[in-house]
């Protein structure tokens, strides 16, 4: 998909891989609208861009009242969006049994049921055009499950269930569905225990600019399926194949897991900033 001229709805735009996200998208000819709950930030990241090429929009997309805004806005931009990329999402590294069951809910809501319930909102506005994009942005722990991540994990799964069953739902439409994993990225969704956890695991992680500029490469090529990261892309299908292999890897990294998780956190950042290993 060539998305010269192209309207954009973006998610997580003022995030630590959205903000580039938005800037490669600028870069390849769409405009964007970009969405986020920080209307310092979405206007900083507007004013980074060229003139007019990014519109914003604040919306909390875990409320109902967020994504009708979002859709409002959908709605009166010209031309029509015909590609949604979806890259907001909340993190929560933590023992489940440390987890508040408030904060595991509103992380299944931001993560997969505003993504499944926007998707379907959106989808008329889609449907005008004639070849349309709906990239969703996943992670490794959408096709490996990893201990101090469950809720996290049972999002990712969750959203790559959705795409991968809407792709096949929509394979006779001009609608192409994409779901798209980044492996551990270095922004601030990784919070301190996490980043130590992936330096005692030895995770390799990526720059924000090139997972950007990997996954605007992946929407222009139509491709359905990418994850990121060589060991992560053996892994995730190993996963599919022999789980047992698995469980018995991560079982001997349990102690780090554990240690992590309960060590003192020195930031005091708001929830949306917990994060991944291999991600
Ligand atoms: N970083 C990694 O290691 C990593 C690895 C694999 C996959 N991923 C995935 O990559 C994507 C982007 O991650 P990132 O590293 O850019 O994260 P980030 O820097 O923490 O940014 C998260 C973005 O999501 C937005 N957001 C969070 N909750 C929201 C809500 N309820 N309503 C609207 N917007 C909300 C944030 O907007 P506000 O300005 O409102 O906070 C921000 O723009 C996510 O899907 C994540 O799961 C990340």
């Amino acid at each position: 998909m060539d998305l010269c001229g192209r309207s954009v709805v973006l998610t997580g735009a003022t995030g630590g891989i959205g903000e580039p996200l938005c800037a490669a998208l600028v870069e390849a000819g769409a405009r964007v609208l970009a969405v986020g709950r920080d209307a310092a930030r979405l206007d900083a990241l507007a004013a980074r861009m060229p003139r007019d090429a990014v519109r914003c929009v604040v919306a909390d997309l875990a409320s109902d009242d967020g994504r009708q805004r979002l859709l409002q806005a959908a709605r009166t931009g010209s031309p029509a969006p015909s590609v949604l990329v979806l890259a907001h999402a909340q993190g929560g590294f933590g023992l489940f049994e440390d987890q508040d069951p408030q904060a595991m809910a509103r992380l299944v809501d931001t993560n997969l049921v505003a993504p499944l319930l926007l998707i379907r909102a959106l989808l008329p506005l889609l449907q005008a055009h004639d070849q349309v994009a709906v990239a969703v942005v996943g992670s490794t722990f959408g096709s490996l499950a990893f201990p101090g991540f469950a809720a996290y994990s049972a999002s990712k799964f969750g959203l790559r269930g959705l795409v991968e069953a809407l792709a096949r739902e929509y394979a006779d439409t001009p609608l192409r569905f994409q779901y798209l994993a980044p492996r551990a990225t270095r922004t601030a969704f990784n919070t301190p225990a996490v980043d130590a956890l992936n330096a005692e695991l030895k995770v390799a992680s990526d720059a924000p600019a090139d997972v950007a500029r990997a996954l605007v490469a992946a929407i222009e090529r139509g491709q359905a399926r990418l994850q990121l990261g060589w060991p992560e892309k053996l892994f995730a299908r190993l996963n599919g194949v022999l789980p047992g292999l698995v469980d018995r890897s991560l079982r001997a990294q349990l102690p780090a897991v554990r240690r992590h998780a309960r060590s003192p956190q020195p930031d005091s950042r708001e929830e949306t900033r917990h994060a991944t290993p291999l991600r």
